[in-house]
């Protein structure tokens, strides 16, 4: 069901119609323009390289002086009044957004509020899990909740539109943007990208709880060449459809209100001025009626792409294109009224634009509701119900790798906590932390006096700070279970943070060697934004427990875990290379026609094992689980798939069923298996439940060469089990 419509109400759009006719066209280009804290310049680029555009005359000298040289947006308040800004990013205090409310309401012309935008991607004073670990809870319950708080505190803040959810499927670990996101698999994106959408907007933009949310980065970003942020993806047309665009039409059909254009260019058109994504996918296709907002700069940055030349033919090719609010670069408010008078844009075609952008102001009551009030932080944010939402939402995030029985931990008598970012509550917060603060965060050390535990810590070594042999020599002596600390500081994921290599930096693997030579126990705990290669670790530690970036409440979930008041039941959504010069490394690969295998002609890498370190889907629990007596069935359209599951060890436990299908024969090349269903089974110890799961058949196909959806018959695989490597299947034929 497409909710799209549900953004049309007729009582708005009659509003809607009579505001427009009253607008000026400067009035009207006002709302096309959103204003940062700074409106730095239409591009991030190098003074250098600035210059070379001012020399080549590029850029006239007063835009360079005026955007390039950083300066603040002079006279926002000025602006406002004038109807010069539609739209204002990272405003993080509710008095300045009150009175920029106010100014726009009472001394405005026409008295059209504005949007107040901000990067809420898991939290904005209570932060929730990083969205790659949140998604390893493989629930949509729990991606919708987090959303939904993080919507309510934003909102006291006066925060009506979150930059989120990003649903850029990431391939290549060697991108830091790939904690932003679900993973690697198209399915569960989507599956994520729908609650993000449900739990930030509700079923009702008008209520004061809720905002605005915004699919990014449309589109295929994920696909960026060699995993360096910002760079070109070059796909077919057919990964294009298959692989990127399912999470953003899954968000458009739930009813996201606004899609950010992506920085990269797709097959040497960069997305903010591309008609094909803007206009023919985005609007033909999708059906999509809210407003497209570009990524910061992103307008202007087209200059650097080399497809406009300059910042007027930026402002023609992206408008023209579909894009409607330009974040920051200016290009829009500079030259969209010299584009309609030179005829290269039409009135029509600006009243459109205007038309999506009320139409979201309208959607959020903002005429009738602008202000916020002040006094609800107080009692809103980082409220116990929003913390132990949090700590929920990290328990079930965190991915048991290994354990060897040494988890849960009990009775022992000298534990020791190693590593500095063992008491670093800050760095939990991962990559977009909004409002979030480290000293309202807890760390494992507080996290470990929190419950009470007696334990000796040191700091001895960090990410990037040198072991103190002596130190960790004197810190160990007479442990009986060491808990060491790896992984990667907050700052060296997310946005710009691309790594040539992704192993563990530092003095960390030296630290795992030394321990395992020390003949204690260990446990390690990796705090990280992406999966790392991590052969070391795995073959060292006698537990391994991945802990991402978990939030303000990771300390107490991680300990919840160690300690066993909860059984871990999250599953990785991105494959753990080796190595990393195996990325980009997924799941849902092809066959070849030299299939990975021992031989050494065979599609492989020769200096590491066949098998990813770990596999998608894949999770240990405090218990196991045996899969049984799957059946098939087609009926009406879809496929029935029955089982059993049993819980075989002493411990409740909480599994995550998946279902894959893999496609035998086709015209074209199918994944040996691709995602097509999930599903959490609760199961007391020595439990059995039969479960049965359906995939519509129409969701078996592919796009031809010829780029039209297909499914073919044939027969097809089925696979049911623990994680994407089960072997447990049944065929069935179309
Ligand atoms: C950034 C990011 C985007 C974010 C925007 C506003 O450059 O690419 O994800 O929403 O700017 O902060």
């Amino acid at each position: 069901m497409n909710k799209q419509n549900l953004l049309i109400k007729p009582e708005n759009e009659a509003k809607i119609d009579k505001l427009i006719s009253e607008m000026t066209i400067d009035e009207k280009i006002g709302q096309l323009n959103q204003v940062g804290p700074s409106a730095l310049g239409a591009f991030e680029i190098t003074l250098e390289e600035q210059k070379a555009l001012l020399k080549a005359g590029r850029i006239t000298k007063e835009e360079y002086e005026k955007i390039f040289s950083g300066q603040k947006w002079d006279n926002e308040e000025e602006n406002v009044a004038a109807g010069k800004i539609g739209s204002f990013l990272a405003i993080r205090h509710p008095e300045k957004i009150n009175r920029l409310q106010k100014v726009a309401m009472e001394e405005s012309r026409l008295g059209i509020p504005l949007l107040i935008g901000l990067d809420v991607v898991h939290g904005m004073n209570t932060i929730f899990p990083i969205p790659l670990a949140e998604a390893c809870s493989w629930d949509v319950d729990v991606y919708k909740e987090s959303a939904r708080i993080s919507a309510k505190e934003a909102r006291t803040h006066g925060i009506n539109w979150t930059f989120a959810p990003m649903v850029d499927v990431g391939r290549d670990s060697r991108w830091g943007r790939v904690a932003e996101g679900a993973g690697e698999d198209t399915y569960l994106t989507s599956k994520f990208a729908a609650a993000k959408v449900e739990g930030f907007q509700g079923d009702d933009l008008s209520n004061s709880e809720r905002v605005v949310a915004c699919a990014k980065h449309f589109a295929a970003y994920g696909a960026a060449i060699a995993g360096r942020d910002y760079n070109s993806a070059d796909i077919s047309l057919q990964t294009l459809w298959e692989t990127y665009l399912p999470p953003f039409k899954a968000a458009s059909d739930a009813g996201v209100a606004s899609f950010m254009t992506a920085f990269n260019d797709i097959n040497g058109v960069p997305c903010s001025n591309n008609k094909y994504l803007l206009t023919d996918v985005l609007r033909d296709n999708f059906g999509f009626k809210g407003l497209v907002v570009s990524d910061a700069g992103s307008i202007g940055e087209c200059l650097a792409h080399g497809n406009v030349a300059d910042r007027k033919d930026a402002a023609r090719k992206s408008f023209n294109a579909g894009a409607e609010v330009d974040m920051v670069s200016r290009c829009f408010v500079d030259y969209i009224k010299e584009l309609i008078d030179e005829g290269d844009i039409t009135l029509e075609q600006l009243d459109n634009a205007v038309r999506n952008i009320l139409r979201v102001k309208f959607a959020l009551n903002l005429f009738e509701n602008p202000y916020v009030d002040l006094s609800l932080r107080e009692t809103v944010c980082l409220c116990d119900e929003h913390r132990a939402a949090a700590r929920d939402a990290a328990r079930r995030s965190a991915v048991l790798l290994e354990n060897d029985g040494v988890l849960p931990i009990k009775n022992k008598k000298k534990i020791v906590v190693l590593g500095e970012l063992a008491d670093m509550a800050d760095e939990m917060l991962g990559t977009w932390a909004a409002l979030g603060r480290g000293d309202e965060g807890v760390s494992l050390v507080q996290g470990l006096k929190n419950r009470g535990v007696d334990f000796t810590y040191s700091a001895c070594y960090g990410v990037e700070t040198p072991l103190d042999r002596e130190a960790f020599d004197t810190a160990i002596k007479g442990a009986d279970l060491v808990i060491a600390t790896l992984g990667e500081l907050r700052r060296m994921s997310g946005e710009a943070s691309s790594y040539a290599d992704i192993a563990l930096q530092g003095d960390q693997i030296e630290v795992v060697k030394l321990l395992k030579e020390s003949g204690i126990p260990f446990v390690s705990v990796l705090f990280n934004g992406r999966p790392m290669p991590i052969p070391e670790v795995k073959e060292n530690s006698n537990a391994v427990l991945e802990a991402w970036h978990l939030g303000t409440e990771a300390g107490n979930a991680i300990c919840d875990i160690l300690f066993g008041d909860y059984n871990p039941s999250a599953r990785l959504t991105t494959t753990f290379p080796n190595k990393t010069g195996e990325c980009p490394i997924y799941y849902n690969h092809v066959p070849t026609g030299r299939p990975r295998g021992e031989i050494r002609h065979s599609c492989k890498h020769l200096d590491v094992p066949l098998d990813p370190l770990y596999p998608f889907g894949y999770g240990l629990s405090y218990t196991e689980y045996a899969y049984s007596d799957l059946s098939v069935e087609l009926k009406d359209g879809k496929v029935y798939a029955t089982f059993n599951v049993k819980n075989i060890g002493d411990v409740a436990g909480e599994e995550t069923v998946q279902l894959y299908i893999h496609d035998v024969l086709a015209s074209r090349v199918r994944p040996v298996r691709e995602l097509k269903g999930f599903k959490k089974v609760l199961l007391n110890a020595g439990e059995t439940k039969s479960v049965t799961m359906e995939v519509d058949i129409n969701e078996l196909g592919f796009y031809s060469m010829n780029m039209e959806y297909v499914v073919e018959k044939g027969d097809f695989e089925l696979f049911i089990g623990h994680d994407s490597t089960t072997d447990l299947k049944a065929v069935f034929t179309v």
